[in-house]
């Protein structure tokens, strides 16, 4: 195997399908809510790597403080020789784990963004010529099917992008990756945690507008690919703390009564004055619960680690 290797999974027409069955759905129901993984073309995916510099974006620092403190005993817990990551993004924090898992023979960045995954694998190998990286263009909430890669496998899912999913999106979603699994392996997942509101509003509503731009990309990527007229300056970021559903929500607010029209469906969407879209729910955890939610998927959590001021987790849990 050469060492960088890049696989469409999903075809690209099936990808247009699915962002044109969730612009139908999204859109025609109340309240209007698109799924977040449709934020990342190449400058979403920039974007992104902009916010997680912000001063105002901790869960990027605290996860990495825990990684660079953990990444020695997460190896020693488990030795994999394969590294599987769901939404690698820049792998940019994947490299402690890189670093710590000596004995590796090949990682396996999964994302839907092929910029990201270019970018990434391209400057891996640049930097680590006998890992074998084979990335993988993929949904990961769409079923997956792995290359063949020696074991023990890390099944790695940073970042809080878990928190992205609905509570039972999260629940078909581990069930999923337990089934990926064998025993012997293990998933190493990160999980933003409950803490003061104050706090959680300002990560996703940055003074510099970084995550407003972030947002309303969503915006310019159903104008692109379905030939849509969003106006993205006729819209205002919202992010706003679901105290009962303890999950931020960012939202885009109609700034006048307005008629969207998106030509590939021959559609016209009405909003109303002030109506919001909600482009992503981003959860926040307790221990207690995310161990509830692996026990529910047949995964039995054994490690959980935080950054000294317990704002983030890791936690690593093998097949029961
Ligand atoms: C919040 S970012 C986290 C990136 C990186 N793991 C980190 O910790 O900085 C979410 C990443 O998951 C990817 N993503 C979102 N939804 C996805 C899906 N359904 N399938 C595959 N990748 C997805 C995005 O393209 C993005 O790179």
């Amino acid at each position: 195997m050469s060492p960088f290797q890049i696989t469409r999974t999903l075809p690209e027409d099936a990808m247009a399908a699915a962002l044109r069955a969730d612009v139908l759905t999204g859109l025609t129901f109340l309240p209007k809510a698109l799924p977040p993984k449709w934020f990342y073309d190449a400058l979403g995916s920039e974007l992104f790597e902009r916010i997680t510099e912000l001063p105002e974006y901790y869960p990027t620092r605290a996860e990495r403080e825990i990684l660079v403190t953990r990444a020695g005993e997460i190896a020693g817990a488990l030795p994999a020789r394969t590294l599987i990551e769901l939404g690698s993004g820049s792998s940019e924090k994947t490299r402690y784990l890189l670093d710590a898992l000596s004995g590796l023979h090949s990682y396996v960045p999964v994302d839907v963004s092929d910029s990201a995954l270019t970018q990434a694998g391209q400057a891996l190998v640049a930097e680590r010529p006998d890992l074998n990286v084979h990335a993988l263009i993929a949904d990961f909430t769409a079923g997956l099917t792995l290359p063949d890669a020696p074991g023990p496998r890390l099944l790695a899912f940073l970042g809080g992008t878990i928190g992205n999913l609905l509570p039972e999106e999260r629940a078909e979603f581990l069930a999923g990756v337990r089934t990926l699994l064998s025993p012997g392996d293990a998933l190493l997942l990160g999980t933003d945690l409950v803490k003061d509101e104050k706090v959680l509003v300002r990560a996703y509503d940055d003074a510099a507008g970084v995550t407003a731009a972030f947002n309303k990309n969503v915006l310019a990527v159903v104008n692109r690919e379905l030939g849509a007229d969003f106006d993205p300056g006729a819209f205002e970021h919202v992010a706003l703390w679901n105290a009962e559903q303890e999950w931020i929500e960012m939202r885009l607010r109609s700034r006048a009564a307005q008629t969207v029209k998106i030509a590939a469906l021959g559609l016209a969407v009405d909003f109303a004055a002030g109506e919001e879209l909600r482009t992503e729910v981003s959860a926040k955890f307790r221990k207690e619960g995310v161990r509830t939610e692996l026990d529910a998927a047949g995964l039995e959590l054994s490690r959980w680690w935080t950054d000294a001021e317990g704002r983030f987790a890791l936690s690593l849990s093998t097949v029961r």
